[in-house]
Formats: structure tokens, sequence, C-alpha cells
């Protein structure tokens, strides 16, 4: 077949972001269409600031499955998790103050966090995900010389962005017993928890959480489409009243989450989950054959899930440097240095960014990650 061109580098074909993949995105057309007819006059009006009643409720129930104990007084609807972020550290955080990542980390995240002033401690993972005990250390020797402790954990506990990786049952216990011993807040982000495509989940942190710490930043952009802006914060009752008023805004869209609703109570979401799981499952397992094909030389653990895989190179490749290349060669994808929120991860050749790019498999057609496999190994190979 021959390849498309590509010769405007803006054309890419790109495996760099978590777009979702067009062709399993929902019918929406009959949730809308009842949206601006049966509910238009509550569609059409502001909307509540807390979001509208039934979806929190369906929202709770949805959580209560996932093994969580929660209610709809403990969830206010967002404009999707990035705004929770964003709200949660107007909510938290004052400038200056101190937070806990993971080493690599979801890169949108960390503009979010430093424009509130924050400073990172960053955390290692190995294939367990989060070092829990690292952090324990981190937090033992602040303590001891006097420093402030962070003010909350950020994690994806789920088939992390960028790494793929899935926290382990044990860390996870591990990782709520810490935080509640310190007394701080964990922000749960886990948007991809429901595309798992084998094997059995974990436990929620929320679901672990007894005694009011996680924070859960859910969102319907992985469950639905990205497009809607729909999410949620769960958490307790007295800290959503304060975030209502933060939400500048006045209310997300009543429209947007009157189609949410509409959707998911006509029993169309697990339909649709599966639809999804079996897509991106499919792109996943392209695009594993095709880097084991291409570059061999590459190394990578299989996500069980989620979007993205996170894919070393041998010392001396410098993955900024090859990203460039792949790009005039038509394929975007991102360098590992772009997940870092500090310098922690650098000292340790064997670990340092620049070994890393994340692949994207989410939005591609199949056509196109055989397509940009074969383009980065050009890249690559250009290199060596
Ligand atoms: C870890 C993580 N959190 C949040 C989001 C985006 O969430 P939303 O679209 O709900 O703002 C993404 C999307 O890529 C993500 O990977």
């Amino acid at each position: 077949m021959p390849r498309p061109a590509y010769p405007d580098s803006s054309e890419a074909l790109s495996l760099n972001s978590g777009y979702a993949f067009p062709g399993i995105f929902p019918d929406l057309t009959e949730a809308a269409n009842r949206a601006l007819t049966t509910y238009r006059s509550e569609s059409l009006q502001y909307g509540r600031p807390f979001g509208l009643p039934p979806l929190r409720e369906w929202i709770a129930e949805y959580m209560k499955e996932d093994g969580c104990t929660v209610t709809a007084d403990e969830i206010i609807v967002v404009n999707g998790a990035k705004n929770g972020l964003d709200l949660l550290c107007r909510l938290l955080t004052e400038e200056g103050d101190v937070i806990v990542v993971t080493a690599p980390m979801y890169f949108t995240a960390i503009p979010i966090f430093k424009s509130f002033g924050l400073t990172f401690i960053e955390i290692g993972q190995d294939d367990e995900g989060m070092d829990v005990e690292a952090l324990d250390r981190a937090l033992r020797e602040r303590v001891n010389q006097g420093l402030p402790l962070p003010k909350f954990i950020y994690e994806v506990p789920d088939f992390h962005n960028p790494t793929g990786i899935t926290l382990s049952r044990r860390r996870r216990e591990a990782l709520v017993a810490l935080a509640t011993r310190f007394g701080i807040a964990i922000f749960e982000d886990s948007p991809y928890r429901m595309l798992r495509y084998e094997g059995k989940s974990e436990p929620s942190l929320k679901a672990l959480d007894a005694h009011g710490v996680v924070f859960e930043v859910g969102s319907f952009s992985k469950l639905l489409a990205p497009g809607l802006r729909v999410g949620w914060i769960a958490g307790p009752r007295a800290l959503l009243e304060r975030i209502a008023r933060l939400k500048s805004d006045g209310g997300t869209c009543p429209l947007t989450q009157r189609i949410v609703f509409e959707f998911c109570t006509a029993g169309e979401l697990r339909a649709h989950i599966e639809r999804a799981r079996a897509a991106y499952a499919q792109h996943r397992d392209l695009t594993v054959a095709a880097l084991r094909r291409e570059l061999p030389e590459a190394s990578f653990a299989v996500p069980h899930g989620g979007y993205y895989l996170w894919v070393k190179f041998p010392p001396g490749v410098d993955t900024e440097i090859m990203t460039e290349r792949a790009f005039r060669g038509g394929v975007s994808v991102i360098a590992g240095v772009s997940f870092y929120a500090g310098e922690a991860a650098h000292a340790d050749p064997e670990t340092a960014p620049t070994r890393y790019i994340r692949i994207a498999y989410s939005r591609a057609t199949p056509e196109e990650i055989e397509d940009g496999i074969q383009r980065l190994a050009e890249a690559y190979h250009s290199m060596i």
C-alpha cells in the first residue's frame, strides 16, 4: 500500500495524544434529542453549582458498584478531570506548597500544578507502580527536618499515564494507610479504570479509604467522549461546598450533563465500554506487535488497559532528537522529558527521561499505527 506523504509536518500522523478513537464515539443523538425536547427548559437554563441532581445520583451509584461508599451529596460535577484538579488545587493549596507526584507523571497536570506555584516531591515507579516505601522515607525525612508536609499526593493508579502501570493491591493499601497516618490528601485520577483489556481490577484508592483522605477526580472523557467536558469530584461534603463557591462557571453545562445522564440511564454505557475495550485492546496489540517487529531494541511493559505505551531505548539514544526526526518523518510521539515535573529522575542514566517516549495508541487507525511505528523505527535507525 502506498504510504501517505505527510509532507507538512503539522499533518504528522498522531501517536502523541490521549484523544479518543473517533470510530467508537457513542451515538448521542437520542440522548441529545431528549435533552433538547423533554428537558429543554432545564438544559438551556443556567445550571446548578453542584451539577444535575440525577447525574450526581447516577455517579454515586456507579462509584458504589466500584466498591466506594459515597452519596450524591459527596459528588460535585465539574468540566472534566483537569478542571477538577484545578479546583482542588485552588481549594487546598497556597503558593510555595509541596505536593507528591510520580516520576514520570501525566504531563498536562504539570502546568496546572505549576500555575499554583506548587513544588514537587517526585517518587519513582516500578512494575507495581508508585514506590510507596520511598514516599514513606521522604515524608519521614521532611518531618525530621521540620519541613512542611505535602498538601496532596497525585496518583493515576490504573493504567498510569504515561507508564501504563497499574498500582498493585499491596501498594494501594500502603499508600492510603500512609496518607491517613500523615494526614495528607490523595487526588485519585483514574480516567482509564474501566478500559481494562484483561485481568482483574484492584480496588480504587477511594474504595480503600475509611478516613476521607481520598478525593476521586472522575471523568466521562474516556468513558464516553472527551468533547463533552463532564467529570466530577467525590470528596467530603464540607469541602465540596467550598469548591462549589470556587466554580466561577456557575455550574457545568446542564445540556451536556443531561445528554450524559440520558445516555447512561438508557442502558447504553456498558455496551459502549465493551466496544471501546475491544477497539483499544486491538490498537494496543497492533502497536505491541509492530514495535516488536520494527524496533526490537526498544523495551516496554505491555499495559493491561488504558491508552499508552512507555517505551525505553538503549543508552545513548536521545529521544528528544529522535522524536524530532520522527516528526519530520511524519509521525508524532512525545519524548520522555515532557513527563517529569522536576529533575529527580535525570540523575540516574538507567532511568534518564531521554531514554523514553510515550506512544498513545488510542486515536490512530490500525493502518496508521502500522505506518507510524515504521516511521518511528526509521527515525531510530537514523540515529544509530
Ligand atoms: C491521567 C489523566 N487525567 C485526566 C485526563 C483528562 O481528563 P479530562 O478530559 O476529564 O479533563 C487524562 C487525559 O488524557 C489523563 O490521562
